[in-house]
């Protein structure tokens, strides 16, 4: 049987659950997968730096550099699949993957997303947009999904979600904060550790 289920994180911006997951490795939350991998779509990402810091491989591919969003994807495929990746972690990954490469690793793609779906989430709904939007529409309670992904942008099966009072004299930023704090970082990792350990278990079947 396998030890670990081999786990590569696609990002794009800062990399704060990115952290969250490689302090909980660290931590032992997460023990039945590893992060192998980091990807990055813009090379100036500072999670690709916190990758590095904790000696974990990074990988950087830009849609501009592949030409198209086929060869962008076909890229990332090709890195994935040479690192034997049984488990992908979206943690801020900015960039819609099309049904090709759902389907490539399906109900092997997960998906932090910073609202509880259904509400403030879908194509244009992304890192602070989706507490701009929460806000305006006068919201008390918001939260964080992780969710399967598929081929409808946030559409895939909801894996965890957790709560998040909005609080009076909220800004976007703020309430991004404490959404990240209360809610991404702690149902990321236990999402990562809860399907790391189904995929070992299938793999053992
Ligand atoms: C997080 O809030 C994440 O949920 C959100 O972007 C932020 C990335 O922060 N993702 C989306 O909006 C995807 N639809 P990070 O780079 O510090 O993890």
């Amino acid at each position: 049987m396998k030890q670990k289920c081999k786990i590569a994180v696609l990002v794009s911006g800062g990399g704060t659950n990115l952290q969250a997951l490689m302090d909980a490795e660290h931590s032992g939350i997460i023990h039945s997968g590893t992060i192998c991998l980091v990807v990055a779509n813009n090379p100036s990402a500072y999670a690709l730096t916190r990758a590095q810091n904790a000696g974990i491989k990074t990988a950087v591919v830009t849609k501009k550099d592949c030409g198209s969003q086929e060869k962008f994807e076909q890229e990332i495929i090709r890195i994935l699949e040479a690192e034997q990746t049984d488990l992908i972690i979206l943690a801020g990954f900015m960039s819609i993957l099309s049904e090709k490469f759902t389907r490539h690793f399906e109900k092997r793609i997960i998906n932090v997303h910073p609202s509880l779906i259904p509400s403030f989430c879908g194509e244009g709904f992304y890192g602070l947009r989706v507490h701009e939007a929460a806000l305006n529409k006068g919201v008390k309670v918001t939260g964080a999904t992780v969710h399967y992904v598929n081929e409808i942008p946030d559409g895939g099966e909801i894996i965890m979600q957790k709560a998040v009072q909005v609080h009076e004299g909220d800004t976007p930023e703020k309430l991004q904060k404490r959404v990240m704090r209360l809610a991404e970082w702690k149902i990321l990792p236990a999402a990562a550790e809860q399907v790391s350990a189904e995929i070992l278990n299938q793999t053992e079947e």
